[in-house]
């Protein structure tokens, strides 16, 4: 179900009305939905078949308290990769045996902290890693659960930023290294091999780069089974891809959770899931005001309220973002209008060219799709402050992250005296 629609021509979040909330939360702000994260959860939940599996939910995509509260609620575990994260997920309360803990640079203090949480697994990305997490756990006396992180040497994923299995990414340990490696980790006396992962990338829309990664993860297991090497555990990454465009096609749930049961129902593994996107892009909304209209020889633009330093992915990644008005577009007179920040440079826009009608100064704009990698990867660039988050449920509506105002900002700069 779309928890975001018009009635009555008013755009609503579930049962609340977007210009309502405007009233009383200074703009822009960031609106999500709970319906649908929750029923994001269930369907995926709902499309795995499988006897022993953990959905933990990648905290990088979304790490508001309340997110991950919200899905801790339903069963999940997390998927983390910093020691911050580690913390967010204990304190929104995952059970820390439902946490893996992903990254190519994890320092020994990141280590130490996630022994001493009594994690699930440290997804190992590189020999030296192994080696200080060996050290580390030895120092605490204790065994750390690792698995290895293999790259497949695939392509997958939305851009080239954020494709991560190929050869030549900073990611993982080459397949081609695998067994040797797992040879070279069972010899560390601080490290117990429980389990074996990989994670190619994200946004993907297609079935096959899965395919083909738990084919070779699974010619791998073998192997390593062979030799002795007791791998109960299948991390399978994240990466699942949903709607932006409204004529993008993407990932097919239920075809995927079909994937995960035909091919890995045998082999006697926990499955772990490590989905963020899937869980919370299409859960929110930016919503914006108009400040001026600006009409040009070469375009008209709308300059809105809210910039670059609020939602970074169209100018990062060029992105495309749904933008629509609050007050249903009527389909009148249609302009084409670039939707631009206040920012101080030519990137800072959310889309360029697109048909909106009948807009004034003032008036309220949503950019859709913003749940996964909005808030997060905010800044507080051109002393802007940290916009508002809130969470409808029904017909209520709370805010979920405090503004942190310019003043705030500004009294975390020290000034020494000998300047
Ligand atoms: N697991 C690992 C090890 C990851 O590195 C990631 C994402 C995930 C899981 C979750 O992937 P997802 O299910 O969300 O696709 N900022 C970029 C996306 C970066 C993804 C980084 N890794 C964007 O806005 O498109």
């Amino acid at each position: 179900m779309n928890s975001f629609n018009y009635k009555n021509g008013k755009l609503l979040v579930e049962d609340v009305n977007v210009s309502d909330i405007a009233e009383k939360i200074k703009t822009p702000f960031y609106c999500y939905s709970l319906n649908h994260l929750k029923e994001q959860y269930i369907r995926l939940d709902e499309s795995i078949n499988l006897e022993d599996y953990e959905i933990c939910f990648s905290i990088k995509s979304n790490s508001n308290q309340s997110i991950i509260k919200t899905f801790s609620k339903l069963g999940s575990g997390a998927d983390v990769v910093s020691i911050g994260e580690l913390k967010r997920a204990l304190k929104a309360g995952i059970p820390s045996k439902k946490i893996v803990f992903s990254g190519v640079g994890k320092t020994s203090e990141e280590i130490r902290f996630a022994i001493q949480s009594d994690i699930l697994m440290f997804n190992v990305e590189s020999i030296s890693e192994l080696k200080k997490i060996s050290k580390e756990s030895e120092y605490l006396n204790v065994q750390s659960n690792i698995s290895l992180r293999i790259n497949p040497d695939i392509s997958a994923g939305g851009n080239e930023k954020i494709s991560t299995g190929k050869a030549q990414d900073k990611f993982g340990i080459d397949w081609k290294s695998a067994i040797e490696s797992y040879d070279f980790a069972a010899n560390l006396s601080g490290i117990k091999i429980i389990g074996i992962d990989f994670h190619i990338g994200s946004q993907i829309n297609q079935i096959k780069p899965f395919e083909e990664s738990l084919d070779l993860l699974i010619g791998i297991i073998g192997e390593l089974r062979k030799k002795g090497h007791e791998i109960k555990v299948f991390d399978v990454g994240g990466g699942l891809g949903v709607q932006y465009h409204p004529e993008e096609k993407p990932l097919d749930i239920n075809k995927y959770g079909k994937l995960l049961s035909q091919k890995l129902g045998a082999l006697k593994c926990k499955i772990v899931i490590e989905p963020g996107r899937f869980l919370t892009a299409n859960s929110a909304i930016l919503v914006t005001k108009i400040i001026y209209v600006k009409n040009t020889d070469k375009n008209n633009f709308l300059i809105v309220d809210a910039a670059m330093n609020d939602f970074i992915r169209p100018t990062l990644y060029g992105s495309y973002h749904q933008i629509i008005t609050i007050n249903e577009d009527k389909k009148g007179n249609l302009s084409k209008y670039d939707i631009v920040g206040p920012v101080c440079e030519t990137g800072d826009y959310f889309a360029k060219k697109i048909p909106i009608g009948n807009v004034e100064e003032e008036d309220l704009l949503a950019i859709k799709s913003v749940g996964a990698y909005g808030s997060v990867l905010s800044s507080n660039y051109n002393t802007r402050a940290s916009i508002n988050e809130i969470l409808v449920s029904n017909d209520k509506f709370e805010i979920i992250r405090d503004r942190i105002e310019d003043e705030e900002i500004i009294s975390r700069d020290k000034v020494p005296d000998w300047i």
